[in-house]
Parts: C-alpha cells; sequence; structure tokens
C-alpha cells in the first residue's frame, strides 16, 4: 500500500512515533511517505491508499498544523482509508475520567475540522524534561505526582507501547 503519515510534534515523541510507524510499515513491504502537518499541505491524497494523522495532546488540544491539515483535508480524507493516532499521556494509564478526557479531545478536533476518523488510536506518549523550559517542567511535575509517575528532574520517561504500536497498524491495515 501507498501511505502517507502526516505529524505535528511538540516536544517530539509523536514525530518518533510516526517515524518508528513509517519504519514498521516499510519494513511490511509498504511504501510510506512521513511528512510533518504543515509541509503536508499540497499533498494528493488521491495518491495514497491509507492516510495517518498523528498529533499529541497538549491542555487537551492537538497542534494548529494537524487541525488545520485535517480541516483542508476532510472530504479527501472521507475517500480514503484513514486513522488518527492521539498521543498523550492520558493513555498511560487506565483512569476512566482521563480516557473520557481523551475521547472529548478527539470529538473537539473532530468538530473543529470536520473529519471523524473512522479508526482512533490512542497511544502513550513521553515525559520529556529535556524539552520543558522552567515553566512545563514545574507543570508536568506537578501532573507527574498527581498520577504517582516516578521522574527524575531533568530526566525523560516514555510509555509509549512499541509492541502494541505495530499490533494496532496491523489491525488497521487488515480492517475493511
Ligand atoms: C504543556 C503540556 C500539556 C499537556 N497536556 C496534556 C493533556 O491535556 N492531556 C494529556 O493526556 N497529556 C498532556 N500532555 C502530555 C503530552 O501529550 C505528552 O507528553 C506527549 O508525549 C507529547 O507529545 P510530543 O512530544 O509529540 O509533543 C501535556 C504535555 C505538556 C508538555
Amino acid at each position: 500500500m501507498n501511505i502517507l503519515i502526516a505529524y505535528a510534534s511538540t516536544e517530539g515523541q509523536t514525530r518518533k512515533i510516526a517515524r518508528y510507524a513509517a519504519d514498521y510499515l516499510n519494513g511490511q513491504g509498504h511504501t510510506v511517505e512521513l511528512c510533518g502537518a504543515a509541509d503536508a499541505k499540497d499533498a494528493e491524497l488521491a495518491r495514497f491508499d491509507a492516510v495517518l494523522l498523528a498529533g499529541s495532546v497538549h491542555a487537551g488540544k492537538y497542534q494548529k498544523p494537524l487541525v488545520a491539515f485535517a480541516k483542508n483535508k476532510a472530504s479527501d480524507l472521507a475517500h480514503v482509508r484513514s486513522a488518527f493516532l492521539s498521543v498523550s499521556l492520558a493513555a498511560a494509564g487506565d483512569d476512566p475520567d482521563d480516557w473520557k478526557g481523551l475521547s472529548d479531545c478527539v470529538t473537539r478536533f473532530a468538530e473543529k475540522t470536520g473529519w471523524t476518523p473512522p479508526t482512533v488510536m490512542h497511544v502513550a506518549g513521553a515525559f520529556r524534561f529535556s524539552e520543558y523550559d522552567f515553566f512545563k517542567s514545574w507543570a508536568m511535575r506537578w501532573i507527574a505526582a498527581q498520577k504517582d509517575h516516578e521522574v527524575k528532574p531533568g530526566q525523560d520517561k516514555e510509555y509509549t507501547d512499541w509492541a502494541a504500536l505495530k499490533k494496532t497498524l496491523d489491525g488497521w491495515l487488515a480492517g475493511g
């Protein structure tokens, strides 16, 4: 299959996940184009058999270039196999309120863009203290403490389950 992966990433974890997905799908015999959402705006979606949009949650929202891309391409996305990969820290846990919050984020994204993703993949992201400024670092240490995540000052911590991601991608491409 010819697959486009368009992503947006603030601290780098979604970029890493998108790159991993591209390498994995390539290894499975697919042709994959990996592109930042801002650079994908001129992509001709009819050229692709499948399109994956990936972004991460920051204060309940996805990155603006990803929202713009989905909005711009909403009608084209309706004619191709598509999925939305949402990266967050809430997906690292099993708090029902957090999962409801994630579902609300996707609903808002769909309302804003006019694209309702037929498949949504929730993927756990990472604390990236190496990328945070003082204020983000302070806020994220507070969030880590609320959720009993053990983090060390200045150290990144990754929650992404790479094996599960491969299975999710396989399921998406195998389905209808
Ligand atoms: C300022 C900030 C706000 C965040 N807000 C949320 C949030 O509302 N819900 C959530 O589940 N994760 C939240 N996260 C966690 C990110 O989704 C997670 O760190 C993800 O791996 C970031 O992906 P990126 O590196 O591709 O930007 C937040 C992270 C930061 C730094």
